[in-house]
């Protein structure tokens, strides 16, 4: 992305900013003609309709996403290192790969998987742990037009059979193992779970070597990736797609058990992502860039892998915990590898400004340049110990606000340029029209005010549909506040207009930065022959940001084991059916749930009592039930 679409100041922004809404067509128009390589130009940079949620960017463009990731930067950057991967274990060594040696095993990978029958349009799952694997399945499929939808390594067979089965994956792709931490994750046996529970469809499981621990490979379906990659060519024509032919789906939480397949094209997606990373990173040609996200959520989509590799950046790669071995393992990196960016999440914040702050302090953080924060709102506290300790008060922190729908970050500061404001993500981007609606879908247009944060116009990174439902997108996204795009998240606008995310204000809990609908989790619990019914609320917690607090009811069967054993069965059952990150904080037995008389679960007073506020319930006229809220007041697990 060239300089000249970089802002350099506050005026600059707002020149930028305002042209962007004046004529958002121009705008987008310029940033995709300037900064990429296109077979063929578009015949219309945006045709769109909000009601139907039908939006194309770049019509009839021809392109590939990898020829802006890879091949163009081959003469000028050829053996500019593209990854930095940086092992689990320390005492492993990292590898530097180049730009050329990333576009060589990207084509090799290419080959290997067009071997194996996949073609363009194919779906393909990748679980992966961070391994550079990971990155060159990912644009291996981009190079072939394959669709790839990665399953983040933490999810269940479960999980991953209901994505399988959704996208119509015809190969899985896995690793016989990942280390995290101390912990070895044997991915293949939790693949061979998924395909037990939906065997159809899937052809072949292609097999990465990463542990080296004996794993069960199924005759006619299980391969080793190395029988096939040591003989593949590193010759592979690039395959030319159309602007918006699918790029990946990445499923996220919804507030219905069935987890959403967004859908993500290839022009726009590209165009977004490599134009917000070069600004809000401040990128320059000579800096290491280091998110610490995991690629299996579309923060490492973004600005690990596309974003990055689009401007030509070195990127890291790091497969392990941030307490691992040692709670200083992140500022050990950022040390080792003289990290200038470095983006992560308040949660990783939180659990490390509670261990000493030596750990900091041993080592030189110096290059730092710019901070980030993502995923989850940031509290003051965690934004002034990064702010002191990691950026020793002289770099900006950009706390990024977006979606895995919005595929690129939408509101943040640009560092340099936007004065920060702890615990404000501050203001849009150029091509952002952020808007605050009321309950009854009124606007509000002063500032000082909190509502349900919209956005007015589309912009060329936004996700095109659900992959599968198109009704299930236009339900869920345009249809609360017609014409426009609701977010499900509330914001709050100060007396500049700087706007500070306050939280989910729909059935989904962010929980260490990872989102969760609480349907999936009821639905989980509820298979446990005991429970009869339950709800899941969030509550404040100091690392995690919310805790995960369950009301139970248990069926009357004279259930006679100990409450502590189904509290462990609970967890256990929601770890295998979604993921150890979903497990509950607390559980609390009731007798029966607060009910309205048409037998909705207030979910306000549940959320009240997990707080430990008995006070403000508000108007619970509606109740069925209300002599319920006092034995669950008195029950309340602390
Ligand atoms: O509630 C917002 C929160 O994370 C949600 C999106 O989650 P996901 O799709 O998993 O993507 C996370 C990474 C982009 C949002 O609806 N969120 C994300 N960033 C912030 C945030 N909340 C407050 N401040 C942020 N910077």
């Amino acid at each position: 992305m060239s300089n000249n679409f970089k802002i350099n100041n506050l005026p600059e922004y707002f020149k930028q900013y305002k042209k962007s809404i004046k004529n958002p067509k121009k705008f987008w128009n310029e940033v995709a003609d300037n900064n990429f390589v296109w077979y063929q130009r578009w015949s219309k940079v945006l045709k769109y309709n909000m009601e139907e949620a039908r939006i194309t960017w770049f019509k009839n463009a021809k392109l590939n996403i990898t020829k802006n990731c890879l091949d163009r930067h081959l003469n000028k950057r050829g053996d500019k290192t593209a990854i930095i991967w940086e092992p689990n274990n320390p005492s492993e060594e990292a590898q530097y790969i180049t730009y050329k040696d990333l576009h060589q095993r990207v084509c090799k990978m290419a080959n290997v998987l067009t071997e194996l029958g996949v073609q363009k349009g194919d779906r393909v799952c990748i679980y992966l742990p961070m391994i550079p694997e990971l990155a060159i399945t990912m644009l291996a499929c981009a190079k072939m037009g394959a669709v790839h939808s990665v399953i983040f390594a933490g999810f269940s067979a479960s999980a991953i059979a209901s994505r399988v089965k959704d996208c119509g994956a015809k190969i899985i792709i896995c690793a016989d193992g990942g280390y995290r931490g101390n912990k070895t994750i044997d991915l293949k046996g939790i693949v061979d779970e998924a395909l037990a529970q939906h065997p159809s469809g899937v052809e072949s499981v292609l097999v990465v070597r990463r542990t080296h621990h004996t794993v069960n490979m199924k005759d006619g379906r299980d391969l080793w990736l190395d029988d096939y990659y040591s003989k593949a060519s590193s010759d592979f024509v690039t395959k030319i797609m159309d602007a918006e032919d699918p790029l990946f789906i990445l499923y996220t939480s919804g507030s219905t058990g069935k987890p959403k397949g967004m859908l993500h094209t290839c022009a726009g997606y590209m165009v977004y992502t490599a134009y917000t990373f070069k600004n809000v990173f401040d990128y320059q040609e000579n800096d290491i860039y280091w998110c610490s996200a995991d690629i299996g959520w579309i923060t490492g989509h973004s600005y690990i892998l596309y974003g990055p590799l689009c401007n030509g950046a070195t990127t890291i790669i790091f497969e392990g915990t941030p307490t691992y071995p040692q709670p200083d393992r992140f500022w050990e990196i950022i040390d080792k590898h003289k990290v200038t960016q470095f983006y992560t999440a308040p949660t990783a914040i939180r659990s490390l400004a509670k261990e000493n702050s030596d750990w900091v302090k041993q080592h030189n953080l110096s290059t730092l340049r710019i901070i980030g924060s993502v995923g989850e709102p940031i509290n003051d506290e965690a934004w002034h110990w990064y702010n002191d300790h990691v950026g020793n008060k002289k770099c900006p922190i950009v706390d990024t606000w977006w979606q895995t729908e919005t595929g690129g970050i939408l509101i943040s500061p640009i560092p340099f340029v936007t004065p920060t404001k702890p615990t404000y993500a501050t203001l849009p981007l150029p091509g952002i029209q952020p808007v605050l609606m009321d309950d009854k879908r009124n606007e509000i247009t002063e500032n000082q005010v909190s509502g349900n944060l919209c956005i007015r116009f589309p912009w060329p990174g936004i996700a095109r549909s659900i992959w599968g439902d198109h009704q299930r997108y236009i339900d869920t996204y345009f249809s609360s506040f017609p014409g426009k795009y609701f977010t499900g998240d509330g914001a709050l606008r100060d007396e500049v207009g700087y706007y500070r995310i306050t939280g989910r204000v729909d059935d989904v809990i962010i929980v260490s930065g990872h989102n969760l609908g609480t349907a999936p989790i009821e639905d989980s619990i509820n298979l446990h022959p005991a429970v009869a019914e339950s709800a899941i609320v969030g509550y404040p917690h100091d690392v995690k940001g919310n805790g995960l607090y369950g009301y139970v009811i248990l069926k009357e069967t004279g259930e006679t084991r100990h409450k502590v054993n189904l509290k462990k069965e609970i967890n256990l059952l929601i770890s295998d059916t979604i993921g150890p990150i979903a497990k509950l904080d607390k559980i609390q037995f009731v007798s029966a749930l607060p009910k309205t008389r048409s037998g909705k679960i207030m979910r306000r007073i549940l959320r009240k009592i997990a707080e430990g506020d008995f006070n403000n319930f508000g108007d619970t006229s509606t109740l069925l039930n209300p002599e319920i809220i006092e034995e669950i007041k008195r029950e309340r697990i602390e």
